[in-house]
């Protein structure tokens, strides 16, 4: 646990979680992650979130080594267990405080933790409160990445909290974020959580723009004391803009997907065209997910498993469409012995998806002069719209 004084009378109170190695029993979380709650002294004292109950005791043990003695307001900007866990045990300590949070949050808050509701004060879009010598402003941000997110402004020193929004799992030493060790962080964790929220996220960064801000204080890893470098990022990874990049997600049971993969990887690269192969019995699908953030194409390969894809390509392909990263193109290469019906299970997931699919390359048993032609096509295919998109 680490609490660092960031502006006067304003602690961070960052309780690492270095052995948590998965999140939402779905995200891997390779360096651990933090939950942050911030402590604001003044005539009436706050707590920025709070933390998953996992780290409980270390909340509580920063909450004696500050001397608080109390708590007006807790500030709930997201009711996800991780930031808001550990608040019915704020609340039962200190009998006076009451939660602030949006309209949505209230209503969350209730049912999530059974929070009663006269211990909760819904504040609406813009609200301010003044809590002494500092001013707080709330600012609505649905779904950055729930339905009922804020973001809370410290007019005086010009602080963002921002909860999730800007955040990375990443538990460390470090407090600051320095623009070399924090960026893949940031990417991961957008991927991972922001990334279907593109275009909510656009209009939060443009709204944004109005308010000066020397600092972000996430409640996941580390806080950045030069916001426009991670504000830079995030425009640019929210952005219509792809790279001339093709991600290859695939399975390969005894050997013939694995052939055409290498083979295509290799038709790419002497097209000049980045390749990023996952082998998903392998893969850290965070890593999957930073690369679908800019790439342009991507290309599912499959063996055929009981008439269909393999299931962990069936599931890859339904993490990439809720995910929906700004992919342009998709492809299939796909392999059967004796009768496939991939392409149906395919069609269905991907309808509706703003996407282009290019003719898939299918193949009985292992693959063949024809094959490799057909797969030298396909490479020649996406050279040609990565081209069109001024990518190459
Ligand atoms: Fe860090 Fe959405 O909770």
């Amino acid at each position: 646990m680490i609490i660092k004084e960031i502006k006067e009378n304003i602690y961070a109170i960052i309780t690492n979680d270095w052995d948590r190695r998965l999140f939402d029993e779905l995200i891997p979380l390779p360096e651990g992650t933090s939950y942050n709650s911030y402590f604001l002294k003044d005539e009436k004292n706050v707590i920025i979130d709070s933390s998953d109950p996992r780290t409980k005791d270390k909340l509580f043990k920063a909450i004696e080594q500050l001397k608080i003695e109390k708590i007006d307001f807790i500030i709930s900007n997201h009711s996800e267990q991780d930031h808001s866990g550990t608040i019915p045990d704020i609340l039962e300590k200190f009998k006076q405080a009451k939660v602030i949070t949006s309209e949505k949050g209230k209503e969350f808050l209730k049912s999530l933790l059974l929070i009663p509701e006269d211990r909760i004060i819904s504040v609406k879009d813009g609200e301010k409160i003044n809590i002494g010598q500092k001013t707080l402003q709330f600012i609505y941000a649905p779904f950055v990445h729930w339905p009922e997110t804020i973001l809370t402004y410290e007019i005086k020193n010009k602080i963002l909290f921002p909860c999730d929004l800007f955040g990375s799992h990443l538990a460390t030493s470090k407090i600051w974020a320095t623009e070399n060790d924090f960026l893949k962080g940031a990417k991961r964790y957008y991927a991972e959580i922001m990334m279907p929220f593109r275009n909510q996220i656009k209009k939060h960064l443009e709204k944004l723009k109005n308010y000066q801000v020397e600092i972000i204080a996430p409640s996941h890893g580390p806080v950045y004391d030069k916001p426009e470098v991670i504000i830079d990022a995030y425009n640019q990874w929210v952005s219509d803009n792809v790279k001339n990049c093709v991600v290859i997600l695939y399975v390969s049971m005894h050997g013939s997907i694995k052939k055409a993969v290498d083979y295509f990887v290799k038709a790419l690269i002497e097209k000049d065209i980045e390749v990023k192969p996952f082998n998903l019995t392998e893969t850290d699908i965070g890593e999957l997910a930073i690369s679908l953030v800019d790439s342009a194409t991507v290309i599912i390969g499959t063996p055929t498993v009981i008439g269909g894809p393999h299931p962990y390509v069936l599931s890859a392909t339904y993490l990439f469409k809720i995910l929906k990263p700004k992919t342009k193109f998709v492809s299939i290469i796909g392999s059967f012995l004796w009768g496939t019906n991939m392409l149906k299970y395919f069609e269905e997931i991907l309808k509706g998806e703003n996407l282009e699919i290019i003719e898939p390359v299918i193949f009985k048993g292992f693959p063949t002069k024809e094959i490799f032609e057909k797969l030298e096509t396909l490479a020649e295919k996406i050279y040609q719209k990565h081209k069109e998109l001024n990518l190459i």
